[in-house]
């Protein structure tokens, strides 16, 4: 048995789902109705106020190919920028416990959802395997080195400033995942068309299940 499939794991990620499938059924009408008023300025970091108690958490599939992308990378050292209450950090960590080594670094600005998460790491026994950042993702992933993993799924036009400011420290052979680039396509063009532009170091592709995930990997 894995441990994505361990009891401790399953039961806090299917309460976790089940909670946020009523939830966010509720406030993402409201953030939609949001984004059509403010039309071509939309901007999801103008709407995170909305956000607050959102979940917005990668899909279980896309969960399970995190899962499955850790197991075939072997990390030592995984990131994720916006971990919201812990969904896809608990897959990945899953991950890294199988290969038996590597931490995952997540960082999440809001801080009532920083503690959440960081209890839900507790229940899923994952807790050892995770280094949950409180604060801003430019200062709390300053000083990384040597990342071999990571994962973007915070405010979309955020995306490709932080893998910049990021890049130096990426290893060579790391893969970069990026969520929701069907979501926000106006948002992420910039970001698609520099991951997909071999001249800036990545073989990227997309992989086309529920919003989108773009997985690149670095020369
Ligand atoms: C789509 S949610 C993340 C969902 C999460 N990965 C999951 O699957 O459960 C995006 C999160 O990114 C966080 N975020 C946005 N900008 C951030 C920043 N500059 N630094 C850290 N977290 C940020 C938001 O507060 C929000 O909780």
């Amino acid at each position: 048995m894995t441990s994505l499939q361990s009891p401790a794991v399953r039961a806090v990620l299917d309460r976790l789902y089940a909670e946020a499938d009523r939830n966010d059924g509720e406030v993402l009408p409201r953030v939609r109705a949001e984004a059509e008023r403010l039309g071509g300025n939309y901007d999801d970091r103008k709407v995170a106020h909305l956000l607050d108690d959102a979940f917005i958490p990668v899909c279980p599939e896309v969960g399970q190919l995190l899962y499955v992308l850790v197991r075939m990378r072997r990390p030592k050292v995984a990131v994720e920028f916006g971990t919201s209450f812990g969904l896809s950090a608990i897959h990945i960590a899953a991950a890294l416990r199988d290969n038996g080594e590597g931490k995952l670094i997540t960082t999440e600005l809001n801080a009532l959802k920083a503690a959440r998460a960081a209890e839900h790491f507790r229940q899923a026994g994952l807790a050892e395997r995770i280094d949950l950042r409180q604060g801003d993702a430019f200062e709390t992933l300053q000083g990384v080195r040597g990342i071999d993993f990571l994962m973007l799924d915070g405010w979309k036009s955020l995306y490709l400033p932080l893998l910049q400011k990021l890049e130096p420290s990426l290893s060579p052979g790391s893969l970069v995942a990026a969520d929701d680039i069907n979501l926000m396509q106006e948002l992420l063009k910039p970001y698609l068309a520099y991951v997909r532009d071999p001249k800036n170091g990545y073989t990227s592709c997309e992989v086309p299940i529920d919003d989108g995930l773009e997985v690149s990997l670095r020369a």
